[in-house]
């Protein structure tokens, strides 16, 4: 497993599993759709956006549609032979606090025809050191209570529950488990 950072090279795998029907957010199944009309129309872009942490995108579309700006953010491809799924990190520079509208520091998901490989768990331990560099002694992880291998992926990097709440209704309102992965030495 390899984590890369977005490329028009690698755009025709990253299309193939958007096509296969792939959702490249868990929270907003229609995501797929919309990314395979902007890589159509125009690649360059829209890799340009996805890694981008200086936050220069335009603002974040919730899964209720409402529009929040947009946080520094890192995205990278899981990539083991094929496109296997992505990871993100995002951050508000100078604390690990977070707006109630961002459900933690990491998001990953992984294509299900890959799935059960250990590919999130080997992507998650790969990311962690880019957390370190932006600044971070933690991160949060979020995860519905009905996501026992999100919850396993996230308790061998390290993690502990940190609370249960309900997520902001712009989120959806679900109940929501947040672990901690403490970063320090
Ligand atoms: C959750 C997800 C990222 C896991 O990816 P993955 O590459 O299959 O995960 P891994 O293979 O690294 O690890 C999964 C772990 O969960 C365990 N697991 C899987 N299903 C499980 C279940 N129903 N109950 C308990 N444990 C389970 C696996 O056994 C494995 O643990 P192990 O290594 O100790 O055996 C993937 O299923 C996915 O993309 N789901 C949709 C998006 C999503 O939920 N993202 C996370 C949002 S927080």
């Amino acid at each position: 497993m390899r984590l890369l950072k977005p490329s028009v090279d690698h755009i025709p795998a990253y299309l193939s599993a958007l096509k296969r029907g792939w959702s490249p957010d868990n929270l907003r199944p229609d995501a797929a759709q919309d990314q395979i009309a902007r890589i159509e129309s125009d690649a360059d872009s829209f890799v340009a956006g996805l890694d981008d942490p200086t936050a220069s995108a335009g603002p974040i579309t919730l899964p209720d549609g409402t529009k929040v700006p947009r946080l520094p953010s890192l995205r990278r491809w899981i990539w083991d032979n094929e496109f296997c799924g992505h990871i993100s990190l995002r951050w508000r520079p100078g604390t690990e606090e977070l707006p109630p509208t961002c459900s933690g520091h990491i998001g990953y998901a992984v294509v299900p025809w890959r799935s059960g490989e250990g590919l999130a768990s080997a992507a998650l331990r790969a990311l962690l050191p880019e957390a370190t560099t932006a600044g971070l002694s933690y991160v949060t992880i979020t995860t519905s209570p009905d996501n026992p291998a999100s919850m396993r992926v996230i308790e061998k990097a390290g993690g502990a529950l940190q609370r249960s709440y309900t997520a902001d209704r712009a989120l959806g309102g679900r109940e929501t488990l947040e672990f901690r992965i403490s970063l320090g030495s």
